[in-house]
């Protein structure tokens, strides 16, 4: 689709493992818009505060990571069509989407200082619009304003399933169970965390995949896209 006239901004939040950067990722090359990954940050300064010895088994070094902010330069990278995080210049995305993060990400994510951080740096790279951003809260607090908002969801032991294959397919070896528990824990700590808890935005649209294929969701959002007629 050409993109002819004005940009807008398309924010996709919802639970985890809901194929929302997928889908984020083909919206934004069909309207040739800047993609964002906004969890992506927030595994960023996971990894930071584990490979800095600011997490151990006693918890997170909080006062030690807030301090540490500062020191921390995200950015993305193309490698051959595919987004590259990047944590002080070094390249991090073989590493952020393991494990060992995404039991640590939903506490990093819940300490205020570092929303706060990453908000600011996801307004900056959104400044223009022309940009899909996926998260939790790109609707309600990134962008409330955004002129198109998406809020997915599916069902827990789907979404588990399929965070479950991706792993495997990558070599970890997990067990459904743990991935499951993972996946709920994560929702709990979305939703409930004092800080920009995961919420529908009241004007955001309600996109349940459990019984979606990627193509039927794409659809439906681009049929949104061309009824704003950008
Ligand atoms: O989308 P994801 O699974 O990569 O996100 C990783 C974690 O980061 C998830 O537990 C929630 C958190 N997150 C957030 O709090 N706000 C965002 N805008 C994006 C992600």
């Amino acid at each position: 689709m050409e993109n002819t006239k004005n940009k807008i901004t398309i924010a996709i939040d919802g639970h985890s493992s809901t194929g929302k950067s997928t889908l984020a990722k083909a919206l934004a090359k069909h309207l040739n818009y800047i993609y964002v990954d906004t969890g992506a940050m927030y595994r960023a300064v996971t990894w930071y505060a584990i490979n800095n010895d600011l997490i151990n088994s006693s918890g997170i070094n909080e006062i030690a990571l807030i301090n540490s902010l500062d020191k921390i330069s995200i950015g993305f990278t193309n490698i051959s069509g595919k987004n590259h995080t990047n944590v002080n210049g070094l390249d991090v995305e073989g590493y952020i989407r393991g494990l060992e993060v995404a039991n640590w990400v939903s506490k990093i994510a819940s300490i205020p200082q570092v929303r706060k951080k990453l908000v600011a740096e996801q307004q900056y790279l959104g400044r223009e619009k022309g940009v899909v951003m996926d998260g939790r809260d790109i609707g309600t607090v990134v962008f409330p304003d955004a002129e198109l908002k998406f809020f997915m969801t599916a069902d827990a032991k789907v979404r588990a399933q399929r965070r479950y294959d991706e792993l495997t397919e990558k070599g970890e070896s997990v067990n459904f169970e743990e991935v499951l528990s993972n996946v709920k824990e994560r929702d709990f700590m979305d939703e409930n965390r004092e800080d920009s808890p995961l919420r529908k935005a009241k004007d955001a649209v309600l996109v349940d995949n459990s019984e979606m294929s990627r193509e039927e969701q794409l659809e439906k959002i681009l049929s949104l896209v061309k009824k704003l007629d950008i």
